[in-house]
């Protein structure tokens, strides 16, 4: 049977958050606006309590965890031994910047690190901060004032990751005159090509863009520090670069002499089925960012890799806020770096991956509104599209049909993600139980099924990561 969401618990907390949180009064208005098209509210959850590969909602209802902190509790929800690293760090050391963990985790990461290559770390709170200290660093290091990011990136919520992010063109919007030193270039990903062009020569555009059209017209080449590149565009919809697209980008930067940073802030740690998504492109960047899965989904940890020359001895490139590499974040690092090795945890995504693609192929087929199933690893996408597009409204938006996806979804037990994009973006854990794995995908293909069938869409609610705020 279906939950009926949110449940009376639930709903009281979303909405003492009309008065008290952002959007508050937003959802109210596009929740008006959208029941007159004769939509579905949105069902919305708050976690009442997290364990392993479940939370449960403050009604006592219990979902298969798809959305796993936003792609961040690498090991499931609340795993012990990361708690017990983190108190056993508190208890000992509480705050302080100068404790060893530091140094130990710094040792650990360089181990890992492609080819073994990135030996030095800078310590950061979050993704956000992470990508800020990349950025500056690369400037200062080559002593240039310019970055080529890419359109449909995120790279985080902060003034210069907002910038430098390419989310959509409604993000950039009032902070125009702050983006002077960000070159946006087009991501090639399979929503995005134009009118008549294969997959394959929209990436030969797009990297025909990189090497000669930015530097021909828009910045000379030796004025461009870096390209910072998600490989896997993770909050775009985990598309999934292709090999060509992902070398070319190192060719380029060799021959222009700009630093190749990769931002793994949601593709590390396993979550692609390697350790790090780079590693699927027999490619070594010069710097890496490194969040979400480090903390183990406990205790924040982030920072930067990068070659030996430019974090040696680099005197402009201050970094670090004052929680940056706590002792209680580092040893939760520590501690999962360990647990990786021991569980064998990439392998273990593997495994979950071969099943998911099994299950996944022949969805498009099958299922008119699918128009594209991915999976790099555990970074899983599932597309969206009107099978009669052209005949619908011009103001239809196929995130609608994502949207009701992922809502029956959700009241039936397993909880993903869907943003602003047509897609349902699925982030299991990567040592989840395979029963439980396999009774998530049945839930995500009957909700397809669902669908399918035709029916109320949950439509154009805002976009607001559930429980946010709103009812
Ligand atoms: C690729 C990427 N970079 C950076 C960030 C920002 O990380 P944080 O939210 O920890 O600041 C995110 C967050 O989703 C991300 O996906």
């Amino acid at each position: 049977m279906s939950y009926q969401l949110p449940g009376p618990k639930t709903r009281a907390k979303l909405e003492s958050g009309r008065d008290l949180m952002r959007h508050g009064l937003r959802y109210d208005s596009a929740a008006k606006a959208s029941a007159a098209r004769g939509f579905i509210p949105p069902a919305q959850i708050l976690v009442g309590r997290a364990e392993g590969d479940f939370v449960w909602d403050l009604d006592g209802n219990r979902y298969i965890d798809f959305q796993n902190g936003w792609a961040t509790n690498a090991l499931g929800n609340c795993h012990p031994e990361i708690i017990e690293a983190v108190h056993a760090a508190h208890r000992r050391y509480g705050y302080h910047w100068e404790h060893p963990l530091r140094f130990e985790l710094a040792q650990k990461l360089a181990d890992i690190m492609p080819a073994q290559q990135l030996p030095r770390f800078t310590f950061e709170v979050s993704g956000t901060e992470a990508v800020e200290s990349a950025v500056h660093l690369a400037l200062c290091y080559t002593q240039r004032r310019q970055i080529i990011s890419f359109t449909s990136s995120f790279h985080g919520a902060g003034l210069g990751t907002k910038v430098i992010s390419g989310y959509t063109s409604e993000h950039n919007l009032y902070m125009e005159p702050w983006s002077g030193g960000v070159i946006k270039a087009p991501y090639p990903h399979s929503e995005n090509i134009p009118a008549n062009m294969t997959p394959q020569q929209y990436i030969d555009f797009c990297l025909w863009y990189l090497e000669s059209h930015i530097p021909n017209y828009i910045a000379p080449a030796d004025n461009i520090a870096a390209i910072i590149v998600e490989p896997g565009l993770a909050e775009g919809g985990n598309w999934i670069p292709s090999l060509d697209f992902i070398q070319g980008i190192r060719r380029i930067c060799d021959k222009h002499d700009w630093l190749m940073i990769v931002d793994e802030v949601l593709t590390g740690l396993g979550r692609t089925g390697r350790m790090w998504g780079i590693e699927h492109y027999d490619v070594v960047p010069d710097m890496m960012v490194v969040g979400k899965n480090l903390s183990g989904g406990i205790e924040p940890c982030a920072g930067v890799a990068a070659r030996d020359e430019i974090l040696g001895d680099n005197p402009r490139a201050s970094a670090g806020s004052t929680f940056a590499g706590t002792p209680a974040g580092c040893a939760a690092g520590l501690k999962t770096l360990e647990i990786f090795e021991r569980d064998n945890l990439v392998l273990r995504a593997q495994q979950l991956t071969a099943i998911a693609e099994q299950r996944m192929a022949g969805w498009t087929e099958r299922y008119s509104i699918v128009s594209e199933v991915r999976c790099l690893g555990l970074l899983m996408g599932i597309s969206f599209a009107h099978p009669d597009r052209d005949q619908m409204p011009d103001d239809y938006d196929d995130s609608w049909i994502a949207r009701t996806v992922r809502n029956e979804m959700l009241i039936n037990g397993v909880w993903a993600i869907c943003d602003t994009e047509p897609t349902v973006r699925m982030y299991p854990a990567l040592n989840m139980d395979k029963s439980i794995f396999v009774e998530a995908l049945d839930v995500v293909e009957a909700a397809i099924q669902t669908v399918n069938k035709g029916g109320k869409l949950v439509g154009d609610y805002p976009s607001i990561p559930s429980g946010v705020t709103g009812f």
